[in-house]
């Protein structure tokens, strides 16, 4: 496997709050940031694109002054639409405090204005590529992307197993967007954990969902400082 070094400050630990207490939103939100996370990542499932339902813009709006560190730097809300249409519900998330959009071109007619829509309304812009998706729309939509997500499960469910051949695609993304030249961040998604962390990143990712592999412990710190360990090779 092709080892990719990207420089460390590079590397994001985006914890998802799907697998948070959501009766307690806001103070999971500061825990996590105070363990280390450096993006917050909202699923939003509208049980037709997935066979979940999740949490709405009114939730983003609700969450995102906890979205700050300590030192009052302001922690990027990025939220993952499993959505089908995908325009309305993007624009109420930017409404909403959303820093990163990202979407799943399949549940879109109209990729390359959903992403115009996302820029224009101040946010990074993104597309999300399932298990089973192919890359090739990348060819006529990477000038227009801050972000790729690869989904490493099935999405709709926290806590599956990560699958393997997610390490491939990241190896052929990351080729893309180094022959792009343009700067674009490579997150992945889904059974990611302390465990298989390095080899995502030896891969090609710079940032990493994880759900239940930190909120399904009781020391958010422990397990976001050991991700850390293992990606700095320690
Ligand atoms: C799945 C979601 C993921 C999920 C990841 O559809 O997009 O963000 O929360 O959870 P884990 O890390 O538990 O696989
Ligand atoms: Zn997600």
């Amino acid at each position: 496997m092709p080892t990719y070094v990207p420089d460390s400050k590079m590397y994001r630990i985006a914890p998802s709050i799907l697998s948070a207490d959501f009766a307690a939103l806001g103070e999971e939100v500061r825990s996590v940031i105070a363990a280390g996370a450096d993006w917050i990542h909202f699923d939003v499932m509208d049980n037709h694109y997935v066979p979940n339902l999740t949490i709405g813009p009114s939730v983003a709006a609700a969450i995102k002054p906890h979205c700050v560190t300590a030192s009052g730097d302001s922690v990027p809300l990025d939220v993952h639409l499993m959505v089908q249409p995908v325009d309305d519900l993007a624009s109420a998330f930017a409404a909403a405090g959303a820093d990163l959009i990202t979407f799943h071109p399949d549940a879109e007619r109209h990729v390359d204005r959903t992403l115009q829509l996302i820029r224009d309304a101040g946010c990074q812009a993104g597309l999300v590529f399932n298990p089973a998706m192919p890359l090739s729309i990348l060819e006529w939509t990477i000038d227009k992307l801050d972000i790729i997500l690869l989904m490493s499960v099935n999405p709709g469910f926290g806590g599956q197993r990560f699958i393997d051949h997610t390490l491939r695609k990241v190896e052929a993304a990351r080729k893309l967007i180094d022959a792009s030249g343009r700067d674009i961040r490579l997150e992945v998604d889904g059974g990611i954990n302390v465990d298989n962390i390095a080899r995502v990143a030896a891969a090609g990712a710079d940032t990493f969902v994880a759900g239940s592999a930190i909120f399904n412990q009781p020391d958010y710190r422990q397990v976001i400082d050991a991700m850390r360990g293992a990606l700095h090779g320690s």
